[in-house]
């Protein structure tokens, strides 16, 4: 029996409504803006409207999948985020009733920090390598908040991106190997009773350069690519240059000299759409993927090298091939319309969004239609998100 190639048979993704150039924030903090647009290579944010959360990103991701390949075949559907709307139910049940996914289906919700994403990605290789007739539904969305003042503010960010994970796929294949890394680190966790997490953001940043060391030393031993195999290089992007200071290590750590231009050559496809996203947690990896193929046309058949992170910490180094013709089916001119219909908001509007929360007394309340995507939070009643499809993609 020929063993069939498991991968990305498409990719979609959606970001919120507003967007905050991170100038608005040096404004409110005096910073010298060069520290967001330059020392973290960010240029602006992603804020999301009130009625916008990770059910309805996630939906408006996955809803562009769907119309594209039918239902046929999705038995599973795996929701990665730390943004959790819920402490039990999964968010992916939302999803699934939203799209008219099949009631024969297992929707699961996946956590561990930004890492959910790439896990959700080999789980569903798995379940496709068992039966390859099955295709399943992965969807990364996080909405990225910090404590307002806070070091962390200027990387928040809000994005989904959904994949369909299928045999013979379009975009690309998942190779096999991967290196693994976990280390029980506290350098970024959200407790149940708060709504921002905490973070010592040095303490991330080091915890993730160690990572990268030991996650590509497991996928060497395991009888990976070597770094000169690569075409492209995805990392996590918390801020852009994380993903500068991550391949420097990479590329020190294999005695290569990590001159600006060769890192910025081996990167700056991926970054183009995180840059004015921001952070969006588990999407964020994929979001640069996205960004790599969306900007890039000599991809065919190369190989392609994806570094996640999750605080707390998991890193996993794996890679994908892309499937000849793979650009026949990418969406670059949605992905930035989805980037550059968002409407730019000021400090000040940015502030009074995150000032309004929803009522944590089980009382009820109906949200102000305000988002720009297919569906929105339309309210709570008796303690549930009722969740509306308001118009197609
Ligand atoms: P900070 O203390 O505000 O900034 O925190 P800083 O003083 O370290 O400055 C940042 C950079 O700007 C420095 O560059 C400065 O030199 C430079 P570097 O030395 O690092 O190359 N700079 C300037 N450059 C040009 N012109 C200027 C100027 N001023 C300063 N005028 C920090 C920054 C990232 C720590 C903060 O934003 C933070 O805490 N962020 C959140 C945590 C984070 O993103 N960590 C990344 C690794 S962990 C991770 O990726 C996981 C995560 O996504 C969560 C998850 O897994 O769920 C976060």
């Amino acid at each position: 029996m020929t063993v069939p190639t498991i991968g990305i048979h498409d990719i979609a993704m959606a970001t919120g409504r507003y967007v905050m150039d991170l100038a608005e924030l040096a404004r409110h903090s005096g910073v010298d803006v060069n520290k967001y647009y330059i020392g973290l290579g960010q240029v602006a944010q992603t804020v999301p409207a009130f009625d916008e959360d990770i059910v309805t990103l996630a939906a408006t991701a996955a809803q562009q999948i769907v119309a594209r390949h039918g239902v046929d075949g999705i038995r599973t559907v795996l929701l990665a985020t730390e943004t959790g709307i819920d402490q039990s139910k999964s968010a992916a049940i939302y999803v699934q009733d939203l799209l008219g996914l099949p009631a024969a289906c297992r929707a699961v919700e996946l956590k561990q920090a930004c890492y959910g994403g790439a896990s959700a990605l080999q789980l569903a290789a798995g379940i496709v390598a068992r039966d390859p007739e099955q295709r399943v539904l992965v969807i990364a969305s996080d909405i990225a908040k910090y404590d307002i003042d806070s070091g962390g503010e200027a990387t928040q960010g809000a994005a989904a991106v959904a994949m369909l994970v299928s045999a013979d796929p379009d975009i690309a294949v998942l190779e096999e190997t991967a290196g693994l890394y976990t280390a029980n680190i506290q350098d970024f966790w959200r407790p149940n009773y708060r709504s921002t997490p905490l973070v010592d953001g040095k303490l991330s940043i080091g915890a993730y350069l160690e990572a990268v060391e030991h996650a590509w030393k497991d996928y060497e031993a395991r009888g990976g690519r070597g770094v000169g195999e690569f075409a492209g290089f995805c990392y996590h992007q918390p801020f852009i240059k994380m993903a500068y200071k991550a391949h420097t290590r990479l590329l020190e750590m294999k005695g290569i000299e990590p001159t600006t231009a060769r890192v910025h050559s081996d990167l700056a496809p991926t970054t183009i759409y995180n840059r004015v996203i921001g952070n969006s947690y588990t999407a964020s990896l994929f979001v640069g993927l996205l960004s790599l193929l969306d900007h890039s046309d000599d991809l065919d058949g190369r190989p392609v090298a994806l570094l996640s992170y999750g605080s707390g910490s998991v890193a996993e180094l794996f890679s994908v091939t892309l499937a000849p013709g793979y650009r026949r089916h990418l969406r670059t001119a949605e992905n930035q319309a989805a980037i550059s219909r968002r409407e730019p908001i000021s400090y000040e509007k940015y502030r009074s969004l995150r000032e309004l929360t929803l009522p944590e007394d089980g009382s009820e309340v109906v949200l102000a239609a305000e988002g720009h995507n297919p569906f929105r939070l339309r309210g709570i009643a008796e303690h549930s998100r009722i969740y509306q499809a308001v118009h197609a993609y």
